[in-house]
């Protein structure tokens, strides 16, 4: 395999290796609230800082020739929290679908929606069904959000789809393999991430994509969320490029 090294002039800090830039990376955008209490600001100031620095990431992602983006912006266990802060985060993805969509169109960006829709308002719930209906051929960067995702929750799901399908005598249990579960989630047709950017210094997974993340590569950054810019963008993706992915078999350097 062979890097991109062309996708890597917009950016001059990046280490040029000859390993291949990720197809998919995927964050865990955290930290949202520490970086707004570190400034004396309410936690809602700081999920709308966080939604600049997804715009950044997304336009970062575009130069360099990134394919996949996918974005944990609402888990399944963030409904514990108070109400005013949900209803703030369902109200910043509204206006984020609103004032972007278009804008992501006319750049030929897909975007793809991830997680339980059952308990979604309405409203946001045609937002998101618009968003991927008026993007799904487009063929440049695919922006994946997660929203009101949560892994196990993914994984349950589609247990219940394939279930169904043997009681309705459409499937036979022995026909069910990792390529059918696989296509079966939410993340169908999207490939696994090759890297995972967790941000603001914890180090765990929180029930993001743990069917998927099987051998994705992972990076912790101690910046929080609003502040993870292009810079640290590509010291992820230098960090990345640094690893010797060997998917249980041996290095491709060793012979
Ligand atoms: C991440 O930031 C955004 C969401 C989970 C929606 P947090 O809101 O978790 O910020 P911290 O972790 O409290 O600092
Ligand atoms: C993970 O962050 C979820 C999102 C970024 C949307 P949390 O802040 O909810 O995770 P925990 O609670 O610290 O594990
Ligand atoms: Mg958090």
């Amino acid at each position: 395999m062979t890097a991109h090294p062309e996708r890597l002039q917009d950016s001059p800090d990046l280490d040029r290796s000859d390993r291949p830039l990720p197809q998919h990376v995927a964050f865990i955008m955290d930290g949202n609230g520490r970086w707004a209490k570190a400034r004396g600001l309410p936690r809602t100031e700081g999920h709308r800082r966080g939604l600049e620095a997804l715009r950044g990431a997304v336009r970062h992602a575009g130069k360099i020739g990134i394919d996949f983006l996918t974005f944990f912006s609402f888990s399944s266990e963030n409904w514990s929290r108070p109400p005013t802060e949900v209803s703030f985060l369902m109200g910043l993805l509204k206006r984020f679908i609103e004032r972007d969509l278009s804008e992501l169109h006319e750049a030929n960006t897909r975007v793809r929606v991830i997680g339980a829709r059952e308990d979604l308002d309405p409203g946001i719930l045609a937002l998101l069904q618009k968003a991927e209906t008026l993007t799904k051929d487009n063929t440049g960067l695919t922006v994946v959000i997660a929203f009101n995702y949560g892994s196990r929750d993914e994984i349950v799901r589609a247990t219940r789809k394939l279930g169904a399908r043997i009681a309705a005598g459409e499937l036979s249990p022995e026909a069910i393999d990792e390529e059918l579960f696989d296509r079966t989630l939410d993340t169908a047709g999207i490939p696994d991430p090759d890297l995972l950017v967790r941000t603001s210094g914890e180090i765990r997974i929180s029930n993001f994509l743990l069917w998927q993340s099987a051998y994705t590569e992972f990076h912790f950054s101690p910046l929080n969320w609003p502040d993870f810019d292009a810079q640290a963008f590509d010291a992820a993706l230098e960090d990345f490029c640094a690893r010797d992915r060997r998917f249980g078999g041996l290095s491709v350097k060793v012979v």
